[in-house]
């Protein structure tokens, strides 16, 4: 809703059908949320790729990317990290909107945020959780990162010294800590197409 009562929406005029039916796929957001080296990025691009070449269109949100643009002045404070999701949250609604295919890859730690970002989709909404437990996570530490945390060199690490509320309900689960990357990636690829082709 808008804060300022001069504000009035403006409806298109093109429908979701219209959308549709120049790609031949629904719109939809695939929510994957996860803990720092669960996965999610490399499932979503390798998703993006493999839908890509079947002719769908789809398109990642990163969360390293979009805190090199749209959130550069956001930190991982618990505060900004809403204000990251809930930024997210809207760009993914208006490209689901659009009749995009987004997978979106952030932590997405919070409960809350991750169901606003469910309300704020009119595009059906998914949440993958990308499973993989903290010491999974860190054997893997693919950027150093954890490392870091552990020697106090970087504050508030999701799974460190900020919390991480995992999904109660997702839509699905990839267990990226007892199947391989390719058993995950078919499953959200197929997952995906079951959702949006028409
Ligand atoms: S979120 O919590 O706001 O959803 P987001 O997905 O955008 O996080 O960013 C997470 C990425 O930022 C991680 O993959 C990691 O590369 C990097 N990062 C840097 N500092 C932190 C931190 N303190 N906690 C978690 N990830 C961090």
């Amino acid at each position: 809703m808008p804060k300022n009562p001069n504000l009035t929406k403006v409806n298109h005029l093109v429908s979701k059908q219209d959308r549709t039916s120049n790609k031949d796929h629904r719109g939809g957001i695939f929510w994957l949320t996860g803990l720092s080296a669960s996965g999610k990025s490399t499932l979503a691009m390798r998703a993006e790729a493999a839908l890509q070449e079947k002719g769908l269109h789809a398109y990642v949100l990163d969360g390293d990317n979009v805190r090199c643009g749209l959130c550069r002045d956001l930190s991982f404070s618990d505060e900004d990290r809403e204000e990251n999701i809930r930024r997210v949250s809207e760009v993914a609604a208006l490209m689901a909107d659009a009749g995009l295919i987004v997978i979106s890859a952030f932590i997405s730690p919070f409960k809350l945020g991750r169901e606003n970002a469910r309300a704020v989709s009119s595009a059906p909404f998914h949440e993958v959780y990308i499973k993989a437990d903290i010491e999974t996570c860190e054997r893997r530490d693919p950027k150093g990162l954890y490392k870091k945390a552990r020697a106090g060199e970087i504050k508030n690490f999701t799974g460190i010294d900020s919390p991480y509320e995992v999904p109660e309900t997702p839509d699905l689960v990839l267990d990226t800590e007892n199947q391989d990357i390719e058993q995950s990636v078919q499953a959200l690829i197929e997952y995906i197409e079951s959702e949006v082709l028409v």
